[in-house]
């Protein structure tokens, strides 16, 4: 799957439809070879670029063991279709040209006779083929404009870097099936934060296990021993136990070699995700692990990326503890308006979140390249403080090396209590927008994360198809159209000084909808997606999430992002964000805008379309 574009390909060989039509023990170049009940082998015979391997979500995953010229190579786990066929996924033969190839194949147990297990879907639809299509998931929840996998599961984003005008962006990823399994690096780069190309797996599972969450630095100064300008990746190992490990990049992060000495770092207890950054101020390597049962965060300082020594570790009874903490950041931040500088420490969360499953919390403080020191508020507490106040938001972590001295960061739009069930096929799970950091003092004295959509964003506006200087609402809602495909930028600044609430509302003609309502006493803004459209996959799903404003002074602006399965709403000054997934039968096509207990003003209301070519 070298640098695929997501560009739906037409020349679809066999794939097409949903079933191969093939004689029941082979396809042509594959032959399929029963041994017992349970374990089967197949062979490859001819040059092709995939083998296809027929999935059913609902069934157990089979082993699969590549045997190259008689000798194990490698293990993944597919749930091959017994009953029926719900997509392929594509195992890369290509790189073995003109080596035996044979899958020594154990599937889950079940059935009682070798005839049996030979009637699985599996072995009559297993194909060969040169292309993969990817075009039948292309349609009503893919995001135009976020960042997905091809097909395939995605969790957290990893080993985000940038780099000479490329933004790289690796995450968890399961090239073998829709549910979370054969934990791998995948890989995506942008010059623009908007259009993504997709690149092969950059690190995969190898004999310390599965490949988890990690960052990378470019090694300028070759401290690490692989050259000046390595790449450098942390991640864990896991396996039997979790251990961190070491892979170096000398063509930019195209391709990782893994470090000989590995695992790098071990410890008694769970341990994982590491992010580590320069620390300009102490001239060392720092790297944080998440020390996840214990609900601490580990403190590591190096000076040539392998030997890490512990310094300290933070967060044992602070802040929000009711769920493991993982995915780890690190970084110093300017607050706005000041010449202050203060360091926040990011903690992922799961579960625990304000509204059940995972969030992301975050600490305000100083660091002194060994212990952090989270600030305390007007009682002496070290306050919780949310990232997102959206059931969508998880795993965030900042791109290393971004230009201008701009933190970006990006998250996993999606929540452990149902990413593997929302109704998405080929693939599962976005990114959020990207958004850039900073912080800023609120009228209560707090310092607080500022989070603005990324200016690049600026660019996917396309039509302003509705431009409103001001307009007066009241209990009957002013209503206005949103373009046809559902995939817009809607600005608004809404004064409700004389009001108690105002409802913006999206919806449809199958009356879905999404309600949000700002309640300027309590100082809130919330979102409602009980009635958004497809809910009942999981009973953790509909929710009615809040956030503060965190400003008691009119007006409030908000700039809120809505795809085809989620809506972001910014706080115009980047107090709040809240991330949601939706998934509406059809676009919602409607905004409307509704004062309750009084009149509102509305500003500056513009509604943009969105520029996209999927
Ligand atoms: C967070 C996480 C990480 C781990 C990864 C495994 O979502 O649990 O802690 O590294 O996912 O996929």
């Amino acid at each position: 799957m070298a640098n695929m574009k997501y560009i739906p390909c037409l020349a679809l060989g066999a794939l097409s439809g949903l079933v191969c039509s093939l004689p029941a023990t082979a396809a042509d170049g594959l032959s399929v070879e029963h041994l017992g009940t349970s374990n089967t082998l197949v062979r490859v015979s001819d040059d092709a670029r995939y083998v296809l391997f027929p999935v059913e979500e609902s069934v157990d995953d089979a082993a699969l063991t590549l045997l190259l010229d008689g000798r194990q190579e490698s293990t993944f786990y597919v749930r091959l279709a017994r009953n029926k066929v719900d997509y392929y996924v594509p195992f890369d033969i290509s790189r073995y040209k003109g080596r035996n190839i044979i899958f020594n194949i154990v599937t889950a147990q079940g059935r009682s006779s070798v005839r049996e297990a030979s009637d699985d879907a599996c072995w009559k639809t297993i194909c060969l083929s040169d292309t993969f299509d990817i075009a039948d998931d292309v349609g009503k929840y893919r995001p135009a404009y976020h960042h997905t996998p091809l097909y395939g599961w995605m969790n957290d984003p990893n080993g985000m870097f940038y780099r000479d005008g490329v933004w790289h962006l690796y995450y968890q990823y399961n090239p073998y099936g829709s549910k979370w399994q054969n934990m791998t690096w995948g890989h995506s780069s942008s010059t623009d934060l908007i259009n993504w190309d997709h690149h092969s797996p950059a690190i995969e599972p190898n004999g310390f296990g599965s490949v988890f969450s990690g960052s990378c630095v470019v090694d300028s100064a070759g401290s690490a021993g692989f050259g000046p300008g390595a790449v450098v990746a942390l991640y864990t190992s896991a396996g039997l136990n979790q251990m961190q490990s070491l892979a170096h990049s000398a063509d930019g992060g195209d391709t990782f070699t893994v470090y000989l000495g590995n695992p790098i770092l071990t410890l008694e207890s769970e341990a994982r995700d590491p992010n580590m950054f320069w620390n300009a101020e102490t001239g060392e390597w720092n790297m944080l692990l998440a020390h996840a049962l214990d609900r601490e965060m580990l403190i590591f300082s190096s000076h040539d990326l392998k030997t890490w020594t512990l310094q300290s570790a933070f967060g044992k009874g602070l802040g929000a503890q009711d769920g493991v903490w993982e995915c780890p950041d690190l970084m110093r931040l300017p607050v706005e308006g000041t010449g202050e500088h203060k360091w926040v420490l990011i903690c992922n969360l799961n579960p625990g979140g304000p509204f059940g499953g995972s969030a992301t919390q975050y600490f305000v403080g100083d660091f002194d390249g060994k212990t952090f020191t989270a600030d305390t508020d007007a009682e002496g507490r070290v306050p919780t403080k949310w990232m997102d106040y959206g059931k969508d938001h998880y795993a965030t972590v900042s791109w290393s090396g971004a230009p201008d001295g701009r933190h970006v960061v990006i998250g996993w739009m999606s929540n452990w209590q149902y990413a593997a069930e929302v109704p998405t096929r080929r693939y599962r799970s976005a990114n959020t927008l990207p958004r850039d950091i900073s912080l800023f003092r609120s009228d209560d004295g707090g310092c607080y994360l500022k989070t603005v959509p990324s200016p690049e964003l600026l660019a996917l506006r396309d039509r302003r198809v509705t431009s409103v200087r001001r307009k007066t609402v009241g209990a009957s809602p002013a209503r206005y159209a949103l373009p046809a495909d559902g995939l817009c930028e809607i600005e608004m600044s809404l004064n409700a000084r004389k009001a108690s609430a105002v409802t913006l509302t999206l919806s449809n003609s199958a009356g879905e909808e999404v309600v949000m309502t700002y309640d300027p006493a309590a100082a809130s803004f919330s979102v409602d997606r009980t009635r958004s459209g497809l809910t009942d996959f999981s009973h953790d799903f509909p929710a009615v999430v809040t956030a503060p404003t965190l400003a008691s002074s009119a007006p409030q602006t908000v700039r809120i992002f809505v795809d085809r399965s989620s809506v972001e709403v910014f706080d115009g000054d980047g107090r709040f964000v809240l991330t949601n997934l939706v998934f509406p039968t059809s676009p919602y096509r409607t905004l409307s805008i509704a004062a309750a207990g009084g009149k509102a003003t509305v500003s500056d209301l513009g509604i943009h379309s969105i520029k996209t070519d999927k």
